[in-house]
């Protein structure tokens, strides 16, 4: 196993969706998950939306709507990830492929949504981006253009290149240690990041999830159960082992 480095170490947290799974969030690959349900060249491509907008709009809308549903709140292991961050001795960064909001609203700070926010949407015309809680219809103008048709959710399709590369190949370049949670590992570029971690950066690596995945023998460590009750547990040893931030 890699060395402990104890300054200053740099920490790179990587999310999938298993972190949400608790909060009440479908993930995409499970059996009764998102691409269960729906095409992935349908709604989730750029020429899934050049043929029919409205469907992708109605995807979106909906699982707009669903993430602001009463219902839907940060679990522990979001909040673990937020105690990290906060009593961590040195740099920290969070990377999710999550569009939900819940790592927000629980707290989080130094945190990259590479494959964008359902939250926001974004003009097709001049690239600005806007916070957007309701629906778009074939009706709706957008602020800058005032015309139809022209706002798309700010979301990363298949075949587009995900959001923030360039900070987060960065980050991982010189990081100590990386953990991985809730993600199947077969959505590159994020599936390639332990790689990364370890090849650049010789990085210590803790894999958290309900099984095993494809990049599992990869890790130096596995953690296998729901995030919610093995990632708290890990937070408090990991702090433990390399020192909580004394302020
Ligand atoms: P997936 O649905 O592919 O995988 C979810 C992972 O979470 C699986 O490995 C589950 O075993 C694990 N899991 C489920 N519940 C869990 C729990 N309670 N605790 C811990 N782990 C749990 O979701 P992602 O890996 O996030 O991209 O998918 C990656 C990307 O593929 C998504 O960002 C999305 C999708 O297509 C785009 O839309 C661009």
């Amino acid at each position: 196993m890699p060395s402990v480095k104890k300054q200053a170490p740099r920490l790179f947290v990587l999310t999938g969706a298993g972190i949400s799974a608790e909060s009440g969030i479908a993930t995409f690959r499970a059996s009764d998950g998102l691409w269960e349900q729906h095409r992935i060249e349908d709604v989730a491509s750029p020429e899934g939306f050049k043929r029919d907008p409205e469907l992708v709009q109605r995807f979106y809308n909906m699982r707009r709507a669903g993430i602001q549903d009463p219902k839907i709140a940060p679990n522990d292991a979001h909040r673990a990830l937020v105690e990290l961050e906060r009593r961590w001795p040195g740099e920290f960064l969070l990377v999710t492929q999550n569009v939900d909001n819940l790592h927000e609203r629980a707290g989080s700070r130094k945190l990259l949504h590479m494959h964008g926010e359902l939250l926001k949407v974004r003009c097709q015309s001049s690239d600005q981006v806007y916070v957007w809680n309701g629906e778009i219809t074939s009706a709706t103008k957008c602020e800058c253009c005032q015309v139809t048709g022209t706002l798309r959710p700010h979301i990363v399709w298949f075949g587009e290149m995900p959001m923030h590369m360039d900070e987060i190949f960065e980050f991982l370049d010189a990081c100590d240690l990386f953990i991985s949670v809730g993600t199947s590992g077969v959505v590159y570029l994020a599936a390639g990041f332990v790689a990364h971690a370890k090849g650049r950066g010789r990085a210590r690596s803790i894999e958290v999830n309900l099984e095993p995945t494809p990049l599992t023998t990869m890790f130096d460590e596995q953690l296998a159960g729901p995030a919610t009750k093995t990632l708290p547990g890990l937070v408090t040893r990991l702090l433990a082992e390399y020192g909580p931030r004394k302020n």
